[in-house]
């Protein structure tokens, strides 16, 4: 069986685990190290990854060319607009294609079924880089980055404040496989998909009012209010005008709470500079920790 990494849902729990203690182990491993030192596994040696990007991309552009560079193996990125797929090519020609050429594939489209198309057909590893429904290694990064801080995650309470979007739907679908308790607030109109609430089962809880989200809350999250793709800016900051995190919101969760966000971040919309540049950020730990957890992702992907 190939081991395709496509949502957080479709992965054993034990598995879950497995990569979020493989790539704390892989950091603390090579703390210090000049960054493009291989480790000293290399699980990824003579392998070729191929990334591809529908849409732009700095985090996990760079993170997944330096994960696989550190674990010995070797990248090819393309944007999609440059290969015949842009042009039309189907996904499934595309995909058999890639499948003689390289060990696995990353991919980051505008449409999640392109992705999951993609991977029925393919003979390598196919691993989704976010689409307009979901973003699993961002949440993967995010869970290493709680766990660094606070401990295990498990019987945590995060707080998701803003749009129900694709990260937020990764973070629903993580829930009942760690067992933390997830507060999700957002207004009516841009709620999670109901498929997606339901995979997070009794562990999600629904409201539109932020300062109840926070409420008991370890960690506080948001996103940007306009989605790549999203076309309605407009009626998205003005229904999201409720929903900034300041300093009066994070008050209201537990002491010691964290701040988190996948940026990139507009400040003055989602969240106020005081939040996310003050002494409760971990933004840039989270932004550093996507290299760690996708290296872990990529292991686990090559050990099937
Ligand atoms: N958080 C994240 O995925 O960032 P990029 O869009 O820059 O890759
Ligand atoms: N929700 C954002 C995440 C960007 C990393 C988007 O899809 O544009």
């Amino acid at each position: 069986m190939v081991r395709h990494f496509l949502d957080i849902h479709r992965l054993d729990a034990a598995d879950l685990r497995a990569i979020l203690d493989d790539a704390r182990a892989r950091k603390q491993a090579r703390k210090g190290w000049p960054r493009g030192r291989v480790d000293a596994d290399a699980p990824a040696r003579d392998r070729v990854l191929a990334m591809i990007f529908e849409k732009n991309s700095t985090r996990t552009r760079f993170s997944f060319d330096a994960a696989i560079r550190q674990l010995g193996g070797q990248g090819i990125i393309a944007n999609a607009s440059d290969m015949q797929l842009g042009r039309g090519e189907p996904i499934e020609d595309t995909a058999r294609v890639l499948s003689r050429m390289v060990d696995a594939v990353m991919i980051r489209a505008n449409d999640h079924e392109d992705v999951e198309r993609f991977a029925r057909v393919s003979d390598v590893p196919v691993i989704n880089a976010l689409t307009n429904r979901s973003h699993p290694c961002q949440i993967l990064a995010d869970l290493l980055t709680i766990e660094e801080h606070l401990g295990t995650v498990e019987g945590k309470t995060i707080a998701w404040v803003g749009d129900g979007n694709n990260v937020c739907h990764s973070f629903m679908h993580a829930a009942p496989k760690l067992g933390f308790r997830l507060r999700v607030a957002c207004p009516a109109e841009y709620h999670p998909d109901l498929r997606d609430l339901e995979k997070g089962g009794a562990h999600v809880y629904l409201t539109a009012d932020p300062r109840e989200a926070v409420q008991g809350a370890d960690v506080v999250v948001t996103d940007t209010w306009v989605s790549m793709g999203d076309q309605d800016y407009e009626a998205r900051l003005a229904a999201f005008e409720p929903y900034t995190v300041d300093e009066a919101l994070m008050a209201e969760a537990n002491d010691g709470a964290v701040f988190l966000h996948c940026l990139p971040a507009h400040r003055g919309e989602e969240v106020t500079d005081e939040v996310i540049d003050g002494p409760r950020s971990l933004i840039w730990d989270e932004a550093e920790n996507r290299i760690h957890a996708q290296k872990a992702v990529l292991a686990w992907c090559f050990a099937g």
